[in-house]
C-alpha cells in the first residue's frame, strides 16, 4: 500500500471516530454541512475545554508576570487598516478555467483537483490562470446599514485585541515590563482552501501570548518563549519525535516579525506548522501609536528612559492542537484476534478521566458502584457503565480516550478494594476510594 494511501486511511479513521465517539461532527450536517466547519461535541467539547485550561494554567496561573485577556472579537475597522492586515494579509490565488475550482497558488502541490483528485492543479491537465491577491479577512457590518462606512472586519488573529488594551492591562495590574497577555478567542479567515479536517479551517481559536521586553532583551526572551513552548507539548505528552522546529527565511516571515520559528509536527498529511513564535519587535505598538496619538511607550527604571517595547509572541492555533492530540494519540491493536482503537489521551486533557464498571448487575455490586461513581464525579469527570460484557465497556472507554477504569467486583464487597485499570500499560491494581481520588488526582495535576 502507498504511503498516500496510509496517510489517507490514518485521517479517515479519526474523522470517522470523532463522528462516532462525538468529538467532533461535520457542521450543520443535516443540511449537507458546510464546507471547513466543524462542531466539537460531548468528549470534544471536554477535551477542548481540558485544553485551552492546561495552555491557560500553564501561560497564566502559574506565572506571576502574565495576565490574562477576554477582548471582543470585533474591533475598530481603523485597527485593522493600521496593523497591516488590510494591506499585506493576502494569499495568491489562481483559478482553474476547466473546473473552475479556486486554489492557493504557493500551496498547489498539496491541493486535490476536485475532478481528479488523485492529482493537484498542477498535474489535472487543467488550465490555472495567473495569481492574483485575495484578502483572507470576513468582513461585515455593524447596525442596520449595509455601507461601507458600517463594514467591519472580524478578527483573523487575537492579537490586535492585546495589542490595543497594552495600557490599559499595565495600568490596571500595575505589571513591570517584561510581563506578557494572554489571550484565547476565536479568530477568522477566508482560507481559500481549508483542509485536512480541523487543520485548516475559516472559523478557529487562538492560544496567543504577547510578552513586552525591553528592544535590548528580544532575543533572549524570544529563546526563553521557544524554550517554554516546546516543554509544554511535552508536558500535554505529545510525542516529541514528531515534533521539530522551522525556523522562517526572510522570503516566509510574516510583515510584522524580525525573526519566526513554528513548532511543527508530522501530521499523516507531512511537516505543517502548529505554533509561530515570533520577534514582532515595535511594529504593532509602533503603528497604533502613530495611529491613535496615543503614548505607548513605557518608562523603565532599569534603562531609565522611555521606550516602545519589544513583543514577543507565542501563537498557537487551539484546533490544530486539538488535533495533533488526536492524530498523536491514534493506536490499533490486536487483542484476541479482534482488532481494537486505543485513543492514548493524555490524563491531563482526557474528556473523561475514569469510568466505574460494576463487574455484573448483581449481588449488590451496581449500588455499591454508583456510590463510587457519585463521590468521585465531585472532583473528576468520570462515566457511569453497567450495559454489556466488561470486556465491551473497556474497548468503548479505550476508544473514547479514557484513561483508566475502575471495576467493582464480588472481592470489593468484602473489603471495599477496586481494580483500577491502566488503559496504556493494561496493569490492574486493587484501590479503595479514597486512594483512587489520590491516584487521580495526581495523575490530572
Ligand atoms: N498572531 C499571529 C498569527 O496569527 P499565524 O501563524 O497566522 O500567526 C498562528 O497563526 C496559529 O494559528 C497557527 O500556528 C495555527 O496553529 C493557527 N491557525 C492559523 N490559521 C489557521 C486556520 N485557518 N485554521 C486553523 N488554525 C489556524
Amino acid at each position: 500500500m502507498s504511503a498516500k494511501k496510509n496517510e489517507n486511511d490514518l485521517m479517515e479513521k479519526i474523522v470517522s471516530l470523532c463522528k462516532r465517539r462525538g468529538f467532533v461532527y461535520p457542521s450543520s450536517e443535516i443540511y449537507g454541512g458546510l464546507a471547513s466547519c466543524w462542531d466539537y461535541g460531548p468528549l470534544g467539547a471536554e477535551l477542548k475545554r481540558n485544553l485551552k485550561n492546561f495552555w491557560w494554567d500553564a501561560m497564566t496561573n502559574r506565572r506571576d508576570d502574565v495576565e490574562g485577556l477576554d477582548a471582543a472579537i470585533l474591533m475598530h475597522p481603523e485597527v485593522w487598516h493600521t496593523s497591516g492586515h488590510v494591506t499585506e494579509f493576502h494569499d495568491p490565488m489562481v483559478d482553474c478555467k476547466t473546473c473552475k475550482a479556486r486554489f492557493r497558488a504557493d500551496k498547489l502541490e498539496e491541493a486535490r483537483c476536485p475532478l481528479k483528485p488523485s492529482k493537484s492543479p498542477l498535474e489535472c491537465g487543467g488550465e490555472l490562470t495567473e495569481p492574483r491577491q485575495f484578502n483572507l479577512m470576513f468582513k461585515t457590518f455593524m447596525g442596520p446599514l449595509e455601507d461601507e462606512a458600517s463594514a467591519v472586519f472580524i478578527r483573523p488573529e487575537t492579537a490586535q485585541g492585546i495589542y490595543v488594551n497594552f495600557l490599559n492591562v499595565k495600568n490596571s495590574s500595575r505589571q513591570k515590563i517584561p510581563f506578557g497577555i494572554a489571550q484565547i478567542g476565536k479568530a477568522f479567515r477566508n482560507e481559500i482552501t481549508p483542509g485536512n479536517f480541523i487543520f485548516r479551517t475559516r472559523e478557529f481559536e487562538q492560544m496567543e501570548m504577547q510578552f513586552f521586553v525591553h528592544p535590548s532583551e528580544d532575543e533572549k526572551w524570544f529563546e526563553y518563549w521557544r524554550e517554554q513552548r516546546w516543554q509544554w507539548y511535552l508536558e500535554l505528552g505529545i510525542n516529541e519525535k514528531k515534533l521539530r522546529w522551522h525556523q522562517h527565511d526572510s522570503g516566509e516571515l510574516a510583515h510584522y516579525a524580525k525573526a519566526a520559528y513554528d513548532v511543527e509536527y508530522e501530521y499523516p498529511f507531512g511537516w505543517q506548522e502548529l505554533e509561530g513564535v515570533h520577534n514582532r519587535t515595535d511594529f504593532d505598538l509602533s503603528r497604533h501609536m502613530a495611529a491613535t496619538k496615543k503614548d505607548l511607550r513605557y518608562f523603565d527604571e532599569r534603562f531609565t528612559e522611555k521606550f516602545i517595547p519589544y513583543i514577543i509572541e507565542t501563537s498557537a492555533g487551539c484546533d490544530r492542537t486539538l488535533l495533533t492530540i488526536l492524530v498523536d494519540a491514534y493506536d490499533e491493536m490486536e487483542i484476541k484476534g479482534e482488532k481494537r482503537v486505543f485513543m492514548r489521551l493524555s490524563p491531563k486533557v482526557a474528556p473523561i478521566k475514569a469510568a466505574v464498571f460494576p463487574l455484573v448487575k448483581k449481588d449488590g455490586m451496581p449500588e455499591f458502584a454508583i456510590n463510587v461513581y457519585h463521590e468521585l464525579k465531585k472532583r473528576f469527570k468520570v462515566f457511569y457503565d453497567e450495559s454489556g460484557a466488561v470486556g465491551r465497556r473497556y474497548a468503548r472507554m479505550d476508544e473514547a480516550g479514557c484513561p483508566f477504569c475502575i471495576t467493582i467486583d464480588g472481592q470489593t464487597l468484602e473489603d471495599e478494594t477496586m481494580t483500577l485499570r491502566d488503559r496504556d500499560s493494561m496493569e490492574q491494581t486493587r484501590l479503595k476510594t479514597p486512594e483512587i481520588i489520590e491516584f487521580l488526582g495526581k495523575k490530572i495535576r
